[in-house]
């Protein structure tokens, strides 16, 4: 009998975080991922250059730190895993503890971890610059294969799923070995090496000529677009995703800190750590737009391109210009987006695998290799021809709806039925540093669900005025709606089963 086993509520044997730092740092390593890298600047180029960083910052410290100290307080005062929290607070909101860490695990992470396998990949086309001089012809057809449409699924592409199996295998060995040998460790390697890696890109970028030229359109601010409110839309549900929070992970991660544990202080320095980071990773990829620019000698908005355009077609064309050590700069470039990759998928495996191990009391260590085995299986319809289409459609409707959601509920749960008095009381009591101000109430019963309403509403009214990038309404339906019904009705079956009560061991 392990020692979760033992345990009904008790919680005497929950793991914890070694060091406040470890926590700190896997908060950061979960928050910080491809988002940051390629979604961060190619939002703010796209809504107003510097003047998007005003309701982006806005967006940090009306919602998305107040968000953050919620759901680290979730988890702490409740000490358990999304489901479990939600189901000490009412047994009729567990469901909602369920959803999101079913729609990340199979959803997000699915798709997630096939996006770091081509990143791992590319990592080694880097040591040949295999793309050759067409690096758009080579991603789409050579690498992906990618066929017409979500209805053609055509085969799968080896080169990929052996990537995937290579990251599921990182994936499984990391989460395997725990919160602190595993999770904390890994964190505490990984995130130093990436943040001095992204720092020697950007001072590498910076010195390519042109590179200001690219600087200038990420930054100088045309503050005309403030008025214009799909940018607030953006720069606030970019806050959400970037953060990681609606997904459980946050609770999660909350549940493994001892009793006495800073989580205002936590909450601002990992979200401030996080929204620097995109800054900072965002002078890397405009300084070498600005670079390939201006060698070709075309402006710059010729070059640009969004997410997946930007990491594997626009980017690798860039690392064949770069006159010196150009492999090397493709390698750093590719092992930077691999490693914020896997310190985001694991806390996603995390925040799921918990959640089996709270309700059912198994050991971790079988828990965790089921679970990563679906996740590889369920991810391998992303490696197909089609699967490009299939991974945009899924992570659509995930991050413009489920997200949402959750967030919005989880702030009028804890706002309202519990009372967010209560919570805060319970935050200020347990920490040691910035305490927590009746601001935060406000945040939490009235800004947030206001603005996570108001982000709904637009989504739908986008959805409804034109099919999302006109894929057939019949395959948006098939793949995206009834994706997120199979994860709802997913929650209600594991909602129904009774909690493995401690004298039933
Ligand atoms: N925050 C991560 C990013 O910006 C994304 C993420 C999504 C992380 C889901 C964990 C879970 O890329």
């Amino acid at each position: 009998m392990g020692k979760e086993s033992r345990q009904y509520f008790s919680d005497v044997h929950r793991a914890q975080w070694k060091t406040k730092t470890g926590f700190i740092l896997a908060t950061i390593g979960s928050a910080v991922g491809l988002g940051n890298i390629w979604r961060f600047s190619y939002l703010c180029y796209d809504n107003g250059g510097g003047a998007f960083l005003v309701p982006y910052f806005i967006a940090l410290f009306t919602v998305g730190i107040p968000l953050m100290i919620l759901e680290f307080g979730l988890g702490h005062r409740e000490k358990g895993s999304a489901p479990k929290s939600f189901y000490k607070i009412s047994p009729k909101w567990e469901w909602l503890g369920w959803w999101p860490v079913i729609f990340v695990m199979f959803g997000i992470v699915m798709y997630y971890a096939v996006v770091i396998s081509w990143c791992f990949s590319y990592l080694f086309y880097s040591f040949k610059l295999s793309w050759g001089t067409d690096p758009n012809g080579f991603f789409f057809n050579s690498f992906l294969n990618l066929s017409k449409g979500p209805g053609e699924i055509g085969i799968i592409r080896t080169p990929i799923l052996f990537s995937l199996i290579v990251v599921w295998l990182l994936n499984w060995a990391i989460v395997f070995f725990g919160v602190e040998q595993g999770i904390e460790r890994a964190n505490k390697i990984m995130m130093p090496l990436l943040f001095l890696m992204t720092l020697v890109l950007v001072g590498w970028a910076l010195t390519l000529p042109g590179a200001k030229v690219g600087i200038i359109k990420y930054l100088k601010p045309d503050f005309s677009q403030l008025s214009n409110p799909k940018v607030w839309v953006e720069a606030f549900s970019q806050i959400f995703f970037t953060l990681s929070l609606g997904f459980g992970i946050m609770i999660a991660y909350a549940s493994y800190l001892p009793a006495k544990s800073d989580l205002t202080g936590s909450a601002f320095t990992a979200s401030i750590s996080n929204c620097l980071y995109s800054l900072i990773a965002g002078f890397a990829v405009w300084g070498t737009l600005g670079y390939m620019a201006t060698v070709k000698g075309v402006p710059i908005e010729e070059v640009v391109n969004k997410s997946i355009g930007l990491a594997f077609v626009t980017y690798p064309q860039a690392i064949s210009m770069i006159p010196s050590f150009s492999k090397i700069f493709g390698m750093l470039f590719f092992t930077i987006l691999v490693f914020a990759g896997l310190s985001s998928s694991i806390s996603i495996i995390e925040a799921f695998s918990s959640s089996v191990m709270d309700k059912f009391h198994f050991p971790r260590k079988p828990v965790v290799s089921v679970i990563c085995m679906l996740g590889f299986f369920g991810g391998i319809i992303f490696t197909t021809s089609g699967g490009l289409y299939w991974l945009d459609i899924v992570d659509h409707f995930i991050t413009n709806y489920g997200l949402v959601v959750v967030g919005l509920l989880e702030c009028l749960l804890i706002g309202w039925y519990l009372g967010s008095e209560k919570m805060r009381e319970h935050i200020n009591r347990v920490t040691d540093g910035i305490r927590l101000g009746r601001w935060w109430d406000v945040s939490v019963k009235f800004l947030i669900p206001l603005i996570l309403a108001a982000i709904l509403i637009s989504s739908l009214f986008n959805e409804f005025s034109a099919p999302y990038e006109n894929y057939p309404v019949s395959w948006l339906l098939l793949i995206g709606q009834n994706w997120m019904i199979a994860t709802i009705v997913g929650s209600i079956i594991m909602t129904r089963y009774g909690w493995k009560k401690k004298e039933e061991v």
